[in-house]
């Protein structure tokens, strides 16, 4: 993976209210070509560290509040839809993940070309040759919202869909504010380091069907990094790797958790078997464009007018 180098001509992004990123109007080289990116997020040299080290980072209230309500505003129609991409619990029978959104929604399909998720997610990979692979919220219902299991992406990707490397990035935006208490995602630091490790189909554990980590390799990876929970407030955003161990628990409390995924993968490094249907990997290799930064509070704007 290329990275851009850091920048020293930055506005602090904290000083405009998201905390730990830096903005510009970038000029980042990449394969002995300039590339314009808009006035938008950069990740800072430290934090690109710690996405190397670490395997994820957490970007505290990286949307605001407003553009948050944009987000919520959509998912009980969303949900209410009848489709199979809408997909159940096992036992209560509630949506615990609804996929296919930027094709569902004119403002997830702005959310998944936001310049504060591409922007980094190019920085990090070193391309702006980028694919929308997968586009979804998991939801998690007060008192019955069920566990994922302990995984990590690329196994999914790489078994189901013959992906051929594990560059594909998650980033994620909570759409509730995300506490110990709801079912966060637990992260295991530094796994991704040692690349791909054993994986087995579990179709039994949930009403999804995904390719798990045993409770060996977990306590191996988990003694050598230990675990990090990763909770904040509506508009925090997640940003993880393919190799990435990861789970969350049952939601047991009184508190709804909903969090927005989209999955972007380079195009040299897409799909190369099609099984599953297209809303768990789109079939749409064109490059993901930046919008403009306000992006999301013009559509509310033009819903209202
Ligand atoms: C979750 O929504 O808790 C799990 C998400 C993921 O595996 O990316
Ligand atoms: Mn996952």
């Amino acid at each position: 993976m290329r990275r851009a180098s850091a920048e020293s001509d930055v506005t602090s992004r904290a000083e405009e209210g998201y905390p730990g990123s830096s903005t510009r109007t970038g000029r980042h080289l990449e394969a002995g070509r300039a590339v314009d990116y808009p006035r938008t997020v950069r990740l800072t040299a430290a934090q690109l560290a710690d996405f190397d080290a670490q395997g994820f980072l957490v970007l505290p209230a990286l949307f605001s509040r407003a553009e948050v309500e944009v987000l919520r505003a959509e998912v009980p129609v969303l949900f209410a839809e009848d489709t199979p991409a809408n997909i159940r619990e096992k036992v209560s029978g509630e949506v615990r993940t609804a996929m296919g959104l930027h094709l569902r929604s004119d403002v997830y399909a702005r959310l998944c070309r936001h310049p504060r998720f591409v922007e980094p997610a190019r920085q990090i990979l070193g391309t702006d040759q980028l694919y929308i692979q997968q586009a979804k919220i998991n939801a998690k219902v007060a008192f019955s919202g069920e566990a994922w299991q302990w995984h990590y992406d690329f196994a999914t990707h790489h078994a189901e869909d013959g992906v051929p490397e594990p560059l594909a990035l998650n980033l994620h935006v909570f759409l509730d504010d995300v506490t110990e208490h709801n079912g966060p995602l637990v992260f295991i630091r530094g796994s991704h380091r040692g690349g791909p490790v054993r994986t087995a189909l579990d179709t039994e554990t949930t009403s999804y069907a995904l390719w798990t980590v045993d409770n060996e390799t977990v306590a191996r990876l988990a003694r050598a990094g230990g675990l990090q929970t990763a909770t904040g407030v509506a508009g925090t955003a997640l940003i993880f790797g393919d190799c990435l161990v990861h789970g969350s628990p049952p939601n047991m409390s009184p508190w709804d958790r909903s969090i927005f995924s989209v999955i972007l993968n380079p195009i040299a490094n897409a799909q190369t078997r099609f099984a599953r249907p297209d809303y768990k990997h789109h079939r749409d290799f064109r490059p993901v464009a930046p919008l403009d930064d306000g992006c999301l509070l013009t559509a509310r704007a033009g819903a209202a007018s």
